[in-house]
């Protein structure tokens, strides 16, 4: 609005310029014409500056990107330390938020985890430590308040690879933070004593080396009521994947 006032002055200025017959002929389109000459300059000056900032910022994003992406990953640490805030409904609405904390070891080559879980702040979990062997496909829990190894089958819906989970624990250090998450609870009947050491692979061997050892199979979900009756169950609550998981392992009655 302010151009409309301003912009009649300058065209009566160049006006005066003009021939006196141009002037007589088609006074009023000359007068329009600076004002349309005048209009698209500042609007051309406005977009060019906008598209360079959007390419700056641009710029500067991708040099952020490449930069996290594909240096820092070079550092190839495989040892995390980890803690996650959940939701317990297992015991809820008496607990509420929990805190796990753990340590995570990556073995890439050997195509193992191990998970170490320490005494909880609370009681109601045990601290271990667990292998996840996914060559041999096999999980042991060592429970270490009871001194005692437990040998299951590897469950890959609850058990990240080791190459995710490595890509998971690497972006939660680099910030992108694990959202607050949620804990499933899984029960495990002990089958029987594990003889043959030998059999469950070089990792869980040497954790589980000079331990009782037992088998462990997936208590079936319609016979949970029954859990009550069985008082021998301690659990172990670890997370290897975006939730936790809690471990029941029941003794046989
Ligand atoms: C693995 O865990 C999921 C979720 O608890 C369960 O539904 C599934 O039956 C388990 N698979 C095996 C082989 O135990």
């Amino acid at each position: 609005m302010s151009q409309s006032s301003s912009a009649p002055l300058s065209g009566v200025k160049s006006l005066k310029s003009l021939s006196a017959v141009e002037m007589n002929k088609q006074p009023e389109t000359v007068l329009v014409l600076p004002v349309r000459a005048k209009k698209p300059f500042p609007t051309g000056l406005c977009c060019l500056t906008l598209g360079l900032v959007v390419f700056m910022s641009g710029l500067v994003l991708a040099s952020v990107y490449v930069y996290r992406y594909y240096f820092i990953p070079q550092v190839k640490d495989s040892l995390f330390h980890c803690r996650v805030v959940y939701e317990d409904s297992v015991y809820a609405p008496l607990r509420g938020r929990q805190e796990l904390e753990e340590n995570v070891g990556i073995y890439l080559d050997d195509n193992y985890e191990q998970i170490s879980v320490p005494v909880p702040h609370f009681g109601g979990s045990d601290p271990a430590d667990i292998i996840h062997d996914f060559q041999r496909g096999l999980t042991a829990y060592h429970d270490i308040a009871l001194d005692k190894c437990y040998i299951t089958e590897l469950n890959t819906t609850l058990v990240m690879p080791p190459r995710n989970l490595w890509e998971l624990l690497v972006n939660v250090k680099r910030g992108t933070y694990l959202p607050q998450t949620y804990i499933i609870q899984e029960e495990m009947v002990v089958t029987g004593r594990v003889r043959n050491m030998r059999q469950l692979g070089p990792f869980i061997h040497r954790l589980c080396y000079g331990k009782e050892t037992y088998r462990l199979r997936r208590r079936n979900q319609r016979r949970r009521i029954e859990r009550r009756e069985i008082k021998k169950c301690h659990s172990i609550r670890h997370f290897e994947n975006t939730f936790v998981v809690e471990t029941v392992i029941c003794d046989r009655v």
